[in-house]
């Protein structure tokens, strides 16, 4: 049977297809996910014909009640994906899980860009190589996305690089509303590609951006909270996994006397799935430590990044991690503050 469209939904006519169209909803499942009050604001169409939408939308995709067997089942085709580090792969119990998705945090320059770079690679890798198999997509909200340093990290995961660039699907957000309506689109896009892994790096800069001042907090948090869900419902849906990054800063006198402090803080802490803080530390090693997650413990470990990518560092570059664990600890309770 074909995928469900939107002309499928019984008592849509030209007029409301051609209103929901124009406002960015082009597929079923983000008619199915998105508020009423976006689908409302962001159409024009009226608020009974919306709720008839999405109700219709949900039902059409099978979505709501599934059976706790179901929710079983589902779970058990959760894979996961080889981050390149064994020490990384260890911290995260065997690698990035898909259903789930992994909020890399840290200052500028703290390694999340290679990170996701890195996974544009391994999420190619067979199986049997620890890899999902599959094409990436990428949303680059800040041009920091180079195809070169890909290129390079392929060639060191031995598989063919062009082929590589070939099965990533990048787009460059140049707003949080092009964000969100590139989420939309990826729909359709992951059901049909073969898309393994989802990248937002970074998820909220733009909404940093734009939403400035307490005024506009709250506007902002649930901007976000839907943008998240969304990218949740991707990968819950599709088995694949997410990935997203936020930047912090990590002085805190920034952190207490800014007013537009780090964005997102309570609505990431919920909804991500596993939270990784990254952070510099001596002799070009970087740290990575779990908190937030709800099943994995708060352990740390190093890794270091090199021409070929992330890797492990050498054991004698290995350092004091006890001392590195308390400044972190230090960091992330400034964090929850936030
Ligand atoms: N080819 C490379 N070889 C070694 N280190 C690199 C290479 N490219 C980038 N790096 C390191 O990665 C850092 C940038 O990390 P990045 O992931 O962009 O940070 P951010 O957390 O801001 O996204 C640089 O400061 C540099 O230390
Ligand atoms: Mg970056």
């Amino acid at each position: 049977m074909d995928d469900p469209k939107i002309v499928d939904i019984s008592g849509i006519g030209e007029t409301t297809a051609a209103k929901l169209k124009a406002a960015g909803f082009t597929n079923i499942e983000a008619l199915a996910v998105t508020p009423l009050r976006e689908l409302i604001e962001k159409s024009g169409i009226g608020e009974k014909t919306a709720d008839k939408i999405t109700n219709a939308a949900r039902e059409l995709l099978g979505l709501d009640f599934i059976t706790a067997m179901e929710l079983y089942e589902r779970r058990k085709k959760a894979q996961r994906l080889t981050t390149g580090s064994k020490n990384f792969d260890d911290l995260l119990a065997g690698g990035i899980e898909t259903q789930t998705m992994v909020e890399l945090i840290g200052e500028f320059g703290s390694g999340k860009s290679q990170l996701c770079m890195q996974f544009c690679a391994t999420t190619q890798l067979p199986l049997e190589k620890g890899g999902l198999g599959g094409k990436v997509l990428f949303l680059d909200t800040e041009g920091t996305f180079y195809p070169r340093r890909v290129h390079d990290m392929a060639k060191s995961f031995g598989l063919d690089p062009d082929e590589v660039l070939n099965n990533i699907i990048y787009a460059r957000c140049y707003n949080s509303d092009h964000q969100m309506l590139l989420v939309n689109r990826a729909f359709r896009l992951v059901r049909e590609e073969n898309i393994k892994l989802i990248i937002v790096d970074s998820l909220i800069s733009h909404f940093r951006g734009e939403y400035v001042g307490r005024e506009n907090l709250s506007y902002r948090q649930q901007k976000l909270n839907n943008h998240i869900h969304k990218l949740l419902r991707l990968a819950e849906g599709y088995n694949c996994a997410v990935v997203i990054t936020n930047q912090i800063q990590s002085n805190p006198a920034a952190f207490f006397g800014d007013p537009n402090r780090p964005a997102g803080g309570n609505v990431l802490a919920h909804a991500s799935t596993h939270r990784i803080y990254l952070r510099k530390s001596k002799a070009g090693t970087r740290v990575a430590k779990i908190i937030d997650s709800p099943c994995l413990p708060e352990e740390s470990t190093t890794f270091v990044i090199t021409s070929n990518g992330i890797e492990d560092p050498d054991s004698d570059r290995t350092m004091n991690t006890e001392a590195v664990s308390t400044e972190v600890t230090e960091q992330v309770e400034l964090l929850e503050k936030t």
